[in-house]
């Protein structure tokens, strides 16, 4: 059984990192669209054919059986198209992150950061309202380069963060909203995830969506999740595979031994 992750980029090894802990007796297949990064400033219309032809490599080359969208942007405007595309079972982190939303609100009103593109879609507030939770969404736009720059931990990025979340909570408060769940809806931010937290209200949890996601494949697995410890893990990238490397690394927690360089076009 082999499993294809996707991503525009490095973000969603945090989700591989979760699915190998949730899964490991699976082969995976992990492909960044590093060339065609980020997704979160583009259409719906190009973030779809990027998606679509990412989605192909991986069942169409890599024979991924099934397939893990990591990537909230693609998952949240692409998710049909990618359906259309392939044949096999398909995952989106849309969905995911609402269950996450779901199972943490007691108060039923939720906080949802994302790029521009998610946020514009609205498929968070569609997702959330199907589950009877009010959302306000908030794009962060300067936060996927601060965090491709490596500037985790850096005064800057502290500062934009601060600046952002005090807006969130402003928006929240001017719409009668009493939230005490702050979904993290993009792949990226959960190397932040310490610095959101200390930029929100205590009362607001804090979730990102690798855990239930890896837990759902899970679920849908069953058994077909196999058993074996040693999985096969292979990477691609569709732009330089050193920065690949070295960036990946952080995101997933643990050294990347080789990455392919594919070409999927403009
Ligand atoms: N992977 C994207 C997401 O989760 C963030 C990076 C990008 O904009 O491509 O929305």
């Amino acid at each position: 059984m082999k499993i294809g992750v996707f991503d525009s980029g490095f973000g969603g090894l945090t989700v591989l990192r979760a699915l190998l802990r949730h899964i490991p007796g699976v082969d995976y297949a992990y492909l960044g669209d590093t060339a065609r990064l980020p997704y979160g400033a583009k259409s719906r219309a190009t973030v779809a054919r990027y998606a679509t032809s990412s989605a192909r490599f991986l069942v169409e080359e890599e024979e991924a059986e099934f397939l893990v969208i990591a990537c909230n942007t693609a998952s949240a405007l692409a998710l049909d198209a990618i359906h259309e595309a392939v044949s096999v079972p398909v995952l989106g982190v849309v969905e995911t992150g609402a269950n996450a939303a779901d199972a943490s609100s007691t108060t039923r009103d939720v906080l949802v950061i994302a790029t521009a593109a998610t946020v514009e879609s609205h498929a968070y507030t569609a997702a959330c309202a199907a589950r009877k939770l009010r959302a306000i969404e908030k794009a962060c736009p300067l936060l996927v380069p601060l965090v491709e720059e490596g500037w985790t931990q850096h005064p800057v990025t502290e500062e934009v963060v601060r600046i952002y979340m005090g807006e969130l909570m402003e928006q929240s408060r001017a719409a009668n909203l009493n939230a005490d769940t702050l979904v993290l809806a993009c792949t990226h931010y959960p190397l932040l995830r310490a610095t959101i937290e200390r930029a929100v209200p205590r009362e607001v949890r804090v979730i990102d969506s690798a855990e239930v996601t890896a837990q759902q494949v899970a679920v849908q697995l069953g058994s077909a999740g196999g058993s074996a410890l040693c999985p096969q893990v292979e990477f691609f990238a569709t732009d330089s595979v050193t920065k690949f490397r070295e960036l990946g690394t952080q995101f997933l927690g643990q050294a990347i031994p080789a990455v392919r360089l594919v070409v999927l076009g403009g």
